[in-house]
């Protein structure tokens, strides 16, 4: 693992690298944006399908409308409150402005401001980075420096900057029919968005019908290779290996991967990703999971990532 400084990495994004950034969501795997071959190294690294577009990071609300072809109404009092934190915001651009291949074509862009005091440093001093999460595409997104080095090895170096606070991907609003929507849910809930927004925006991630706002949501995600068993009911000793709370009891179990207490869904967030991909690390084909948990806020999100982990391709 090539593990660099903030200049260093300042000095590779400059020299057109690509460069593995922390950020209080999960590590992401950044390009500037202009430099057409360091964005498609990303694609070839991550294995990323070419139509799933890249989010924009920036270090000012301000740098905004150097891209933005229009500001949808309730834009300024989400980034007034928000960022920078984990709320990404689909815009329509001027697409001459955000290179096609970024866009994936699309005549929007995706744009947030990270809450890290080292990736906003790095953004400062060489302006807006292209990043996805820093993991193979289909795997757990990476919230360590090891989960980066787990899925790239000493290809792409990495600035460390702790594991992530959040642990769980940003939430991206889209606007379309008057009305934001929740493309992905993310560490931000659709209750946080409300007192915002005015309303509680609607999921509308392609799950009910076939055009998503997000492509990457018509994509398998956050899977581990162990087959995962989601658990609506009582344990009874269905699989030996569960991956459970710190407050309940699981007889029989052999193995047990816990995820935090089941009335703390931050911990549980935050700890998600680690626990799935350590399932990998331990060499493990199967886990029953306990999704016997809430259905709002934080739950709501951590339930969609546990069911889209469990999908078999
Ligand atoms: O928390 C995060 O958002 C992390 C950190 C690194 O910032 N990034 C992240 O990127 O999760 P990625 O590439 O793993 O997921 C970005 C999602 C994809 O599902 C993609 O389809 C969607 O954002 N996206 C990007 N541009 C879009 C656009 N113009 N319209 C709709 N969805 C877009
Ligand atoms: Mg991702």
């Amino acid at each position: 693992m090539v593990r660099i400084s903030v200049s260093e990495a300042c000095r590779r994004l400059i020299d057109e690298e690509v460069v593995a950034i922390p950020t209080e969501t999960v590590y992401g795997l950044a390009a500037t944006l202009e430099a057409s071959d360091a964005v498609q190294r990303i694609f070839v690294l991550k294995q990323r399908p070419a139509n799933n577009p890249l989010i924009i990071h920036l270090a000012e609300p301000s740098h905004l409308v150097a891209y933005a072809k229009e500001i949808p109404p309730g834009t300024d009092a989400l980034t007034a409150h928000f960022w920078p934190g984990p709320l990404t915001l689909v815009l329509p651009v001027v697409t001459n402005r955000v290179p096609e291949q970024v866009r994936a074509g699309l005549p929007t862009a995706a744009f947030r401001i990270p809450r890290h005091e080292l990736t906003l440093a790095i953004l400062r001093q060489v302006g807006p980075l292209v990043a996805p999460s820093a993991n193979l595409s289909g795997r757990p997104s990476a919230t360590t420096v090891e989960h980066v080095e787990e899925d790239f090895g000493d290809r792409v170096p990495v600035v460390e900057g702790g594991p992530c606070t959040s642990g769980m991907e940003s939430t991206i609003l889209a606007y379309r029919d008057g009305l934001w929507r929740i493309a992905r849910l993310g560490a931000l809930s659709a209750e946080e968005l409300e007192p915002v927004l005015g309303y509680r925006p609607a999921l509308y991630d392609g799950s009910h019908d076939s055009s998503p706002l997000c492509p990457g949501s018509l994509y398998r995600h956050y899977a581990p290779k162990a087959k995962l068993v989601l658990g609506r009911e009582p344990y009874t000793g269905q699989l030996s290996v569960v991956i459970g709370y710190s407050d309940r009891q699981y007889p029989g179990a052999s193995t047990l991967l816990t995820l935090g207490p089941s009335s703390d869904p931050d911990t549980v967030a935050h700890h998600l990703y680690d626990v799935l991909r350590q399932l990998d690390r331990m060499g493990l084909s199967a886990a029953w999971v306990d999704l016997q948990v809430g259905h709002d806020g934080l739950w709501a999100v951590i339930r969609e990532r546990l069911n889209k982990a469990a999908v078999e391709t």
